[in-house]
């Protein structure tokens, strides 16, 4: 197996049990050893999903224990098993963990199916923004709503992680995109190319918008339930968050569906010629030290997040900086 690791114990965030922010352990634990077909990671950056803290919390059912926290990483290949030809020792690149492996950390473990390179012209804080969000949202546009050019796109959420990307991928596809969120967001969302931005304290989105072909829901709930009657018949509801009633969709002559995303090492090598190539942005809110993943998940779970929080791993210079769009 090549490698360029030495050490036998790495620094990480763990938990040892479900609850709040307070459960996050920083502590020192071995090196995970890459399976066939995977790369250890020395992690330089991870990103911050809230799905972090739902698994933290126990929401997403009860994970084996203990557990490092976190998906998205952006790093430099430390250790390749023998099989992989894809990557080599050095290469900088970013993804998604293996199912056992957390980013976390010093050091993770990633199949080669879900890492894509880095680009040069993007650092590793902004390309561990982009695996779990960005996927989403293009899976969601392109993979479930088969979005066109001309077509007209309702973004629920969409100054968040997800919403962010999906704005700038609706654009890029030529669609008119309508977007909601609170006042404070409308200049930024503009910014990544939103048409029209609804704020949701002020306005009902259905008071403002109609014969829409595809939306985007980013909230679910009450949201999700007056989102029906604004689609064209014809039209397609895409929710990451709550499965579609199927019986309300038939109802309104739509179509529904519900995506848990697929970590995929190709698409993220699109996504990331996008960014390179300056056709879409990626808006870091803040970035902590990995010993500050508490403070990360309390402002996570805010729910207000602009774009994404992003932990410096092993920056000494990283003290909690705000708004870097790259
Ligand atoms: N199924 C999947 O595979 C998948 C993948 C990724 C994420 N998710 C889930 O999808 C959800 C969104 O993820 P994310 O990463 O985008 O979250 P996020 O970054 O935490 O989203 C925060 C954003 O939500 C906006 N917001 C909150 N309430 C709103 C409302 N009622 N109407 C419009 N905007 C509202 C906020 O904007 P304002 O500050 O302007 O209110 C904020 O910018 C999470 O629940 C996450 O767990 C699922």
């Amino acid at each position: 197996m090549a490698t360029m690791t030495t050490t036998a114990t790495m620094k990480a965030v763990r938990i040892h049990s479900f609850g709040g922010p307070e459960v996050l352990q920083f502590e020192e634990v071995p090196l995970p050893k890459p399976a066939t077909g995977e790369l250890l990671v020395r992690v330089q950056a991870a990103g911050v999903n809230p799905v972090d803290w739902k698994i933290r919390q126990g929401l997403l059912g009860r994970l084996p224990l203990p557990q490092i926290m976190g998906s998205d990483f952006a790093g430099v290949v430390e250790t390749v098993s023998p099989d992989v030809t894809e990557f080599r020792l050095g290469d900088p690149v970013f993804g998604v963990v293996a199912e056992d492996s957390g980013s976390y950390a010093e050091y993770a473990l990633a199949p080669v199916s879900r890492v894509a390179r880095k680009p040069v012209s993007l650092d590793e804080i902004h390309a561990a923004a982009l695996p779990t969000a960005s996927l989403t949202a293009w899976q969601a546009l392109f993979d479930e709503a088969n979005l066109e050019p001309g077509q007209k796109v309702l973004i629920h959420g969409a100054a968040g992680g997800v919403g962010s990307f999906a704005v700038q991928f609706a654009k890029w596809k030529g669609a008119q995109v309508i977007a909601t969120a609170s006042a404070q967001n409308a200049d930024y969302l503009r910014e990544l190319g939103a048409d029209t931005v609804i704020d949701y304290h002020a306005t009902r989105f259905e008071d403002a918008v109609d014969n829409v072909d595809v939306i985007l829901d980013t909230i679910g709930g009450e949201t999700q339930e007056r989102s029906w009657k604004v689609l064209k018949r014809g039209g397609v509801l895409v929710s990451i968050v709550q499965p579609p009633d199927d019986t309300k969709a038939a109802a309104h002559g739509v179509r529904s569906e519900f995506l848990i995303s697929k970590p995929r090492g190709d698409q993220l090598a699109r996504i990331a010629d996008l960014v390179a190539n300056g056709r879409v942005k990626v808006h870091v809110d803040m970035v902590l030290p990995l010993e500050e993943a508490r403070r990360a998940h309390e402002l996570s779970q805010s729910g207000h997040v602009r774009g994404k929080i992003v932990l410096g791993v092993g920056h000494q210079d990283v003290g909690g900086f705000p708004g870097t769009v790259l």
